[in-house]
This record gives structure tokens, sequence and C-alpha cells, in this order.
């Protein structure tokens, strides 16, 4: 679905690489959670992604179709982003136009467009704000509208960038539980870049960035396992991962099933 073949890219007046030489596959309906320490790159290999930004050498591919000018707007048609900080994201007056804004080239009639734009605004916990201004939304309530305002659009691929680093633990709580939803009806590819170890175990492939460079790539476990790794990214393994390896350290093998415990919550 997403084919990066050596891309590196540098911003105009610096002397380094912010990306260096990465090259990356991900297949359809794939979960991937992305780990760097700040300033590593995350955010931009996500705005090169959307094509806000030309690869300086390399390739990228968004299901078979090079990232470029030309073709920048099928590419919008396949990917959606969500930013960290979710001021200057909205178009529309109220609630209910910004999640319209993206329905309107699909031809619904009034009352179908009606009706998914309540099916996404309760999805994201903001039936009750439909009629409100955007910017007058508290910080969590706007991040969860942009979500909305994002999957109405329904891109085969969505990247959220740290979208939860600015809710309340229980704004986080409700989007990990739509990210988990996405996951577990493989209906998407999700690139989702977080500082968040519970759910960086969760997802299917775990991408590390350091200084620019793809440093890791794998099953979250076996990532988590690798010291040099965790110390390079300056990460720190997530609980459910120490626990289980102190229960290995006296003799018993723990195991839980991530899929389990992501159906479990969707149910
Ligand atoms: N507009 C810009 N002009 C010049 N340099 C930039 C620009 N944006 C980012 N950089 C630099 O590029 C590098 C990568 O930045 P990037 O925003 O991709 O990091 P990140 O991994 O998303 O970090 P964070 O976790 O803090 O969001 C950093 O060294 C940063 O200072
Ligand atoms: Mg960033």
């Amino acid at each position: 679905m997403i084919k990066i073949k050596d891309l590196k890219f540098q911003y105009s007046g610096t002397n380094f690489y912010a990306l260096n030489n990465i090259n990356i596959e991900i297949p359809k309906g794939k979960y991937i959670a992305i780990l760097g320490h700040n300033g590593s790159g995350k955010s931009t290999l996500s705005k090169i992604l959307v094509g806000l930004y030309k690869p300086t050498e390399g390739t990228v591919e968004l299901d078979g179709i090079l990232i470029s000018k030309e073709n920048l707007k099928k590419i919008r048609k396949k990917i959606g982003i969500v930013f960290q900080n979710p001021d200057n994201q909205f178009i529309g007056a109220s609630v209910e136009d910004d999640i319209a804004f993206g329905l309107e080239n699909k031809r619904l009639s009034r009352k179908e467009m009606k009706k998914k734009v309540i099916f996404y605004a309760k999805k994201v916990n903001m039936e009750n704000h439909l009629n409100k201004e955007p910017q007058n939304l508290s910080g969590g309530q706007k991040q969860r509208v942009a979500i909305a305002s994002t999957l109405a659009l329904d891109p085969p691929i969505i990247i959220f960038d740290e979208v939860t680093s600015m809710l309340d633990p229980k704004g986080k709580e409700e989007v990990l539980n739509i990210i988990k939803e996405i996951q577990y009806n493989r209906e998407k590819t999700l690139i989702s870049i977080t500082h968040n170890m519970n759910e960086a175990i969760m997802a299917d492939i775990l991408m590390v960035f350091s200084n620019g460079k793809l440093v890791a790539s794998g099953d979250p476990q076996s990532i988590f396992a690798n010291k040099k790794i965790v110390k390079l990214a300056k990460i720190d393994a997530p609980f459910i991962y120490k626990v289980s390896e102190a229960l290995k350290n006296k003799g018993i093998n723990p195991t839980y099933d991530k899929n389990k415990l992501i159906g479990d919550i969707c149910k």
C-alpha cells in the first residue's frame, strides 16, 4: 500500500537530512506505530506521505501512485492525516460543516450527508456539539472533530501524528479506542506516530526513527527486547512488556494475545 524507496529529505537552509535513506514497504490493512525521539523525522515523513513536502531524493508510492505534483489530487483521496495540533485544521464554520466538508464531493443527498455527519460525530463523541464553532471548542474536542473529519473522507490510509498528546487521559483513551476499532475492522492502513508505549505495543509493525534514520522495524515485542534500540530511540518499554518479562524471569511464561485484547475492547 505504501512504498518508500531511498527517500532523503533536507529542509532548505539546513545542512543535514531530516530523513536519510528511508526504505519502507507497508502492506494494506496494517497498523503501524512510529516511535522516535523529538526531531527524529517522524512528522517530516508524514508530511511527505500526504504530499505536503517533495522528497529531495527517492520516491514514495501510495497504492501504486507516485507522489508528485501531478498526482496530488489522486494522492489526497488515498490518504488522510490528523496533526498533533488541532488548530488550523478546520475549514467549516460549525462542527457539522467541518465534518461534512469532505463529503461534499460524494454526491450524497442532504439526508444521507446528515446521517453520515452524525455517524462520525458519534464515533468521536461529539454529536452534541454539531452547531458549535470549532474555534470555541477545547483542544481535546477540536482534536476529536479533526479525527471525525478525516474519517468521514474515508481514505484507505490514515496517519495520526501524535494526535493524543494534547488530550486528557479520557480523551486519550477515546482516541485509542477509535484506533483499536479501525485496526479491529482491518479496513484501513493506519500509521500512528506516537510517544505512547501502550499504544506502540498494540501495532502490527513498530518502526523506530532516530536522527532521520529508520533504526528498527518489526514486531513491537522483539523491538522492545532490543536494549540498544530502546536506548538509541530514547524510548522506554511499555508496562505490560516489563511485567511479562519480569514474570518470565521468575519462570512463568505469560502470554497476551494482542488481537484478542483489541477485539475485547471493540465489542
Ligand atoms: N520547517 C523546517 N525547517 C527546517 N528544519 C526543520 C523544519 N521542520 C523540522 N525541521 C527539522 O527536521 C528534523 C525533523 O523534524 P520532525 O518535525 O520531522 O521531527 P519529529 O520526529 O516529528 O519530532 P517531534 O517528536 O518533536 O514531533 C528536526 O531536526 C527539525 O528541527
Ligand atoms: Mg512531530
